[in-house]
């Protein structure tokens, strides 16, 4: 298949052939376009998926994202916080289930200082140095991010949500800016964090410009990681009835990252495990490698809600490390005891 061979070749993409890939019913192209993009993954990281534990440690939130279930304005959010103890806790809990990856995710909660964050991550350095320690945390200053990195951070995702300035005010509020963010992105990189941006697959106004404005600033920036998920709305939000983003453009997105950008750490979300029952499997197979099944305390699963009817939000963590290794060797994948570092 002609077209699809170029992207992979040339590692790059035209805005015609992305609207074409993701406007076609031609089968055979998009079969084409799965099997490549997961023909490039296995030769880069063969059968093995990496987990990452998901630690969510906050769902206190400073900003005020219009698509987002946990921002300020939501009244009808319950709100947490765990204790160090808790989130270390989890930690254990997570490492003897063969996590090597903790992910602290969190709102933009002024309550954890940065001393508080240094703290936390300076304790599972040491009582975890097998380990990656990645944080998601939001906006930061270039010293906040330098003092985390020294106390053993290694990764951080910070999705960019678009990288069409225009589609970004119609996202967040005037306080938020798409410059800003992207200046966190290169920073984060420039100090040697492994670093993650992304985008939601089916935004309110998103279009095929915009789109084509996130494959390219991925190809600018040049990130480990990649998180793309579908758009879901929660009902709390101004976003409220929009509709959601779609299986099928999640799952051709993913194979053009993968064909795009070879080497990324690309995970299977929970939100497109949340759209469809299949949705993670099916996103392995169109070129992730990469699954984040959730380790924070059953008490506040159900309460870190960005989007409606949320998965396993009443699993404990072991119920869904398993139920995560029976999906993915049912697919013919191994799940892998490891950090997963970016090749
Ligand atoms: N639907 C899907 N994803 C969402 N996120 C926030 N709100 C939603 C939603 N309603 C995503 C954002 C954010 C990440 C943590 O979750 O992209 O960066
Ligand atoms: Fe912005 Fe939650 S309010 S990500």
């Amino acid at each position: 298949m002609q077209l699809i061979d170029e992207i992979k070749t040339k590692q790059n993409i035209t805005e015609d052939q992305l609207v074409h890939l993701l406007t076609t019913e031609d089968e055979t192209l998009l079969t084409s376009l799965k099997t490549t993009a997961r023909a490039v993954a296995d030769s880069v990281y063969g059968n093995q998926i990496f987990i990452r534990g998901l630690i969510e440690f906050t769902n206190y939130c400073k900003n005020d994202c219009y698509y987002c279930g946990i921002r300020r304005s939501n009244m009808q959010a319950d709100r947490y916080r765990l204790t160090e103890d808790q989130i270390l806790s989890c930690c254990q809990n997570g490492y003897d289930l063969g996590f090597r990856t903790f992910v602290l995710q969190g709102g933009e909660d002024p309550w954890y200082t940065d001393d508080k964050i240094c703290a936390i991550v300076s304790r599972i350095r040491s009582s975890y140095p097998d380990c990656a320690i990645t944080l998601s945390i939001g906006e930061k200053s270039e010293e906040s991010y330098r003092r985390f990195f020294t106390a053993g951070a290694d990764r951080y995702l910070l999705r960019h949500e678009t990288a069409d300035d225009e589609h970004y005010r119609k996202l967040h509020p005037a306080e938020m800016s798409l410059s800003h963010r992207k200046n966190c992105l290169r920073t984060l990189k420039r100090i040697g964090y492994q670093t993650g941006c992304g985008f939601m697959v089916g935004s309110p106004f998103q279009t095929m410009d915009s789109l084509y404005e996130d494959l390219m600033f991925i190809l600018e920036l040049q990130p480990e990681m990649v998180g793309i998920g579908p758009f879901i709305p929660h009902k709390d939000t101004p976003f409220a009835d929009r509709p959601a983003g779609t299986l099928d453009r999640t799952l051709r997105l993913l194979s053009i990252i993968r064909l795009l950008h070879p080497h990324v750490l690309l995970p299977a979300t929970t939100a497109l495990g949340t759209i469809h029952p299949l949705g993670r499997e099916m996103g392995i197979q169109a070129g992730a490698n990469v699954v984040m099944p959730n380790l924070s305390p059953v008490d506040v699963r159900g309460k870190y809600l960005l989007y409606d009817n949320k998965i396993c939000t009443g699993d404990e963590a072991a119920e869904c490390r398993y139920c995560m290794q029976r999906r993915m060797e049912g697919i013919g994948y191994e799940v892998v005891t490891d950090r997963g570092d970016f090749r």
